[in-house]
């Protein structure tokens, strides 16, 4: 099975798309880490992620609420940002709650700024965007841990045909 797929998402549209593809997909207790600078399409793969729920209330970047929740899709959206915090802070939130889905009801859990999270759980879904010359962005996504969130062979598919998901 493919852990890791690579391809370039030329529009906001396209990156909007691959998160609509995620979200009729991952299952409960999925835990996804987005990679990117400022700018570079993480809110935006998160709108298409609860589109994909079913979700109709905007999906607003929390960078300031540090997290969001919906319950209005087919399972909730647990979505944080933690660019503003420090590890020390980070530790003392227990983000874990969420994807382990134990005091809260179980859902998809995307977190913004993964980077700056002091300890990982050993199975994630890694999704970084980087800004590509000719104005889309690169996105690479990787599947860690021994089970597989995700089968990457139909994105593999469409990307090569030139087109994405619906
Ligand atoms: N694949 C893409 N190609 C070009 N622009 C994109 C793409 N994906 C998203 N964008 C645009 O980039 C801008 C920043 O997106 P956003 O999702 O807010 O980034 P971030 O959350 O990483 O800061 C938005 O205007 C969005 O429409
Ligand atoms: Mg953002």
């Amino acid at each position: 099975m493919l852990k890791i797929i690579e391809f370039i998402l030329a529009d906001p549209d396209a990156t909007h798309r691959l998160g609509k593809y995620l979200g009729q997909l991952l299952p409960v207790h999925s835990l996804v880490l987005l990679e990117g600078e400022l700018g570079s399409g993480k809110t935006t793969l998160v709108q298409g992620i609860g589109a994909g729920l079913g979700i109709t209330e905007p999906i607003l970047s929390p960078t300031f609420s540090i997290v969001n929740e919906y319950f209005e899709g087919t399972i909730p959206l647990y979505h944080l940002d933690v660019y503003r915090l420090s590890p020390v802070e980070i530790s003392s939130l227990y983000l874990e709650t969420y994807w382990e889905g134990l005091e809260v009801s179980p859902g998809i859990t995307v977190i913004e700024w993964a980077s700056l999270l002091p300890n990982l759980p050993d199975r994630y879904l890694s999704i970084a965007f980087s800004f590509h010359p000719k104005g889309g962005r690169l996105v690479t996504l990787n599947q860690v841990g021994s089970t597989q969130l995700i089968d990457f062979t139909v994105l593999s598919c469409w990307f090569h045909q030139g087109e994405y998901p619906q």
